[in-house]
């Protein structure tokens, strides 16, 4: 069991009803200080020593994220500036060729999608969308029908922007594998809200950032990449830092992960990030993801007994993000008599997640996304004021 009330004192913003954790959440104060303390250090020595002396914490920081997805070790994390450009490092290294297949679930979020919808286009591959099953999670039996040798490659989304769905990873995993296909985890909602265990998973690779349910600064991701894969990829983009300049026309690219990496980066940030991994690891993982499905499971009840509005989370067994329309008033409107209420909620629109909201007539939804420290009177008091908008 998690302390609410340490949780809440660590947490400066938590007075504030705060459901936008799946936009950005409120960093603790160990994750500020952090990062302000570097900030400062920088102004006395300069950017370059103030990072010579953290250079242990900034290989702690790799560490800390392989064990938060109980990964090899920090030579499968490359450290990123969003969870974006951890996606696109590792999709754009994926070789392409005309009559291959890349795969796409219903909750394929945009930036995704653009990407394979370029790459599609430069190089003749074709892109399929996997369907759902009743449920909304991705359809396991019909992606085993759609899978064969031409499938390089399945983009699957753990948590959509736009909804609580968990789609099932391990189910997916395992049916790639069997046609050679690789599976890339965009684990952008899913980090620092549920308990990833990579080696479980049995992904290729997983794409997450900082600023969401990590509770770390903005400007920060990273990307995991099984181990036995690393060598086989070369990234979009490489540096002196991702590759060695070892002959005049010759280089080297880093054996592990740190490949996919860019030499320069915000330190600061970065260790922010360091402390609410650690953060995070001292909470405990499972702790944290139970504590979170509370909230979100509290809220959802209190909503679903509200005459007028309807939810619209799909899944089995839907997580920390929660999602609503109310009749008569649009989702702006909605998050902003909210934030008149001091309440912090967002909108998720149509382009973010395409597939899933046409298919599922949706142009809009509220969102609501409660972390461990938004206290149950808060979640009351949104039910309450939610009610009193019609
Ligand atoms: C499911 C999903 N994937 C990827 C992203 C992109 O993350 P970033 O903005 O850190 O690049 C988001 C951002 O909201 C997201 O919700």
């Amino acid at each position: 069991m998690l302390d609410e009330a340490t949780l809440r004192s660590d947490t400066p913003g938590s007075d504030r009803v705060f459901l936008n954790s799946a936009g950005s959440s409120l960093p603790p104060r160990q994750v500020l200080d952090a990062t302000i303390e570097h900030l400062r250090r920088e102004s006395e020595v300069g950017g370059y020593q103030a990072a010579d002396e953290r250079a242990d914490d900034l290989v702690g920081l790799r560490e800390g994220i392989a064990r938060l997805l109980n990964a090899a070790g920090p030579g499968t994390i490359a450290l990123q500036d969003s969870a974006t450009r951890a996606w696109t490092q590792f999709f754009y290294a994926v070789p392409l060729n005309r009559g291959d297949q890349v795969l796409v679930a219903q909750a394929e979020y945009a930036s995704n999608a653009v990407a394979i919808l370029q790459q599609a286009g430069r190089t003749g591959a074709a892109v399929r969308m996997v369907p759902s099953d009743p449920s909304g999670q991705l359809d396991v039996a019909a992606l085993a029908d759609m899978l064969d040798e031409r499938v390089q490659l399945v983009s699957l989304v753990h948590v959509p922007t736009n909804g609580g769905l968990v789609n099932p990873v391990r189910e997916v995993v395992e049916l790639a594998h069997r046609v050679g296909a690789l599976v890339l985890l965009d684990a952008c909602q899913s980090v620092g809200q549920l308990d990833i265990d990579v080696g479980a998973l049995g992904v290729d690779a997983l794409s997450a950032t900082g600023r969401k349910w990590l509770r770390a600064p903005r400007g920060t991701g990273f990307l995991y990449v099984r181990p036995e894969l690393v060598g086989e990829l070369e990234p979009p983009v490489i540096d002196l830092h991702s590759a060695s300049w070892t002959a005049p026309r010759q280089y080297q690219l880093a054996a592990d992960a740190q490949r996919f990496e860019l030499w320069e980066s915000d330190v600061a940030a970065r260790l922010g990030l360091k402390a609410a991994v650690d953060y995070l690891l001292a909470l405990g993982p499972a702790e944290v993801e139970a504590a979170v499905r509370g909230k979100a499971d509290r809220l959802r009840a209190g909503l679903a007994e509200l005459p007028g509005v309807t939810l619209t989370d799909l899944g089995e067994r839907p997580c920390g993000i929660v999602t609503f329309t109310v009749d008569g008033l649009a989702a702006p409107e909605v998050t902003s008599a909210l934030s008149a209420r001091g309440i912090s909620t967002s909108v998720s629109r149509a382009p973010s997640t395409l597939l899933d909201m046409s298919a599922r007539g949706l142009t809009q939804l509220v969102r609501a996304s409660p972390h461990y420290f938004v206290s149950d009177a808060q979640l009351d008091e949104t039910v309450a004021e939610v009610a009193k908008l019609r």
